[in-house]
């Protein structure tokens, strides 16, 4: 497998997140979390949206939010925005980069943000001079990149004629979404591989939905191809409200864990990472589809049952049970874990 040594990683979990979320999360307890993450090391985050408030009453108080959030050096706080309106905002607002956002299908963007793509271009080359002339970057995300709730497959000329009127308005860095889960690993290496050749310079970010639990393997199929940007969300937070049948994203810490445990940096300290997540599910008030909250991380030990130290062959210490995982090469203990291990 062909890795890159280090990836970077744009968490998307209040502005994806908490857009869906039944009840208004009070702007505190959104400061909060924004601060959690970025104590944790996330190198980027999407704040919020500058959106129409009626159409995302969740995100309403986006001035707010950016106004309190305490800077940490080496974060990057973004907002995403779908016209000029929203850049004004956003950048009245102190954002460090701004997302833009289209569909690559037509009937999405009606639904999403009430214009065809050819009016959604127009609004974002005045995103772009707004951008410009506030010295923001700008990254345009690309929704329903890999199929449309709505439309069914999106052609992979469609795209890249979506692609190529963004690159003609300025774009350099451009991300993929897989809005509502319908792309498999083979599919994102061959857009990847793709797209990468015709678009040489151009930055590319993945911005994944396990909505059908093929998330982590796109994101390694997109690694495979050079990809080192992705989205995630802590805990797994997430979904377009407009978009049917769209879940969470991929889950923040269960990517970090993965990338961890294949020696690919993110930065990011994993063990505050889960600390965030476990926050994030007490203001929320349920359980989220991250998996590594509830199964601890792959170097968790449990006690040997009753009965079964005893009967070892060489009666392994812990201490030597140790010793045998690290001839094995994982660095971990040796003993498997009990077949039920306790409730946490
Ligand atoms: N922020 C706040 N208000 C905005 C705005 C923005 N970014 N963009 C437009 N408006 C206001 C206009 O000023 C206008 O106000 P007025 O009625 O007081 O004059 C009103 O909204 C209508 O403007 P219009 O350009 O016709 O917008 P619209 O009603 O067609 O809505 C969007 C377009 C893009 C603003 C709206 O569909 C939207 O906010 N979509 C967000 C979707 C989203 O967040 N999806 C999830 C993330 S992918
Ligand atoms: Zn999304």
């Amino acid at each position: 497998m062909k890795l890159p040594d280090r990836v970077t990683i744009c968490e998307v979990g209040t502005r994806d997140g908490f857009q869906i979320e039944p009840d208004f999360i009070p702007t505190e307890l959104k400061v909060e979390v924004v601060t959690l993450l970025a104590e944790a090391g996330m190198p980027r985050i999407e704040v919020t949206s500058f959106v129409h408030p009626k159409v995302v009453p969740q995100l309403r108080d986006a001035e707010e939010v950016m106004a309190k959030i305490r800077r940490r050096p080496g974060t990057r706080y973004a907002a995403l925005v779908p016209n000029d309106k929203g850049a004004v905002r956003a950048v009245d607002a102190g954002v460090d980069a701004i997302h833009t956002v289209v569909s690559a299908s037509e009937s999405h963007n009606l639904a999403n943000v009430n214009m065809t793509i050819a009016e959604s271009i127009q609004k974002l080359t005045a995103v772009m001079r707004v951008a410009e002339r506030a010295r923001v970057p700008v990254g345009c995300g690309i929704s329903t990149s890999f199929g449309c709730p709505f439309e069914g497959d999106v052609p992979l000329p469609h795209l890249e004629s979506v692609v190529r009127r963004l690159v003609d308005i300025g774009a350099r860095a451009v991300g993929l979404a897989d809005t509502t889960g319908m792309a498999n690993p083979r599919q994102v290496g061959r857009v990847f591989d793709v797209l990468i050749g015709r678009f040489p310079g151009v930055n590319w970010t993945l911005h994944t939905h396990d909505t059908r639990a093929m998330a982590i393997p796109n994101i390694l199929a997109a690694m495979e191809c050079g990809v080192t940007h992705f989205d995630s969300s802590v805990g797994g937070l997430g979904g377009c409200p407009f978009a049917p049948g769209a879940s969470g994203n991929v889950c923040s810490e269960d990517l970090v864990h993965c990338l961890d445990a294949m020696g690919v940096e993110t930065g990011i300290d994993l063990d505050k990472l889960i600390a965030a997540s476990r926050h994030v599910q007490a203001i929320v008030e349920r359980t989220l589809p991250g998996q590594i909250v509830k199964a601890g991380k792959a170097t968790r030990r449990y006690p040997l049952p009753d009965g079964v130290a005893a009967r070892l062959p060489g009666r392994m210490t812990s201490d030597s049970q140790n010793a045998a995982g690290s001839r094995l090469g994982t660095g971990h203990p040796a003993i498997a874990p009990a077949s039920r291990p306790p409730l946490q």
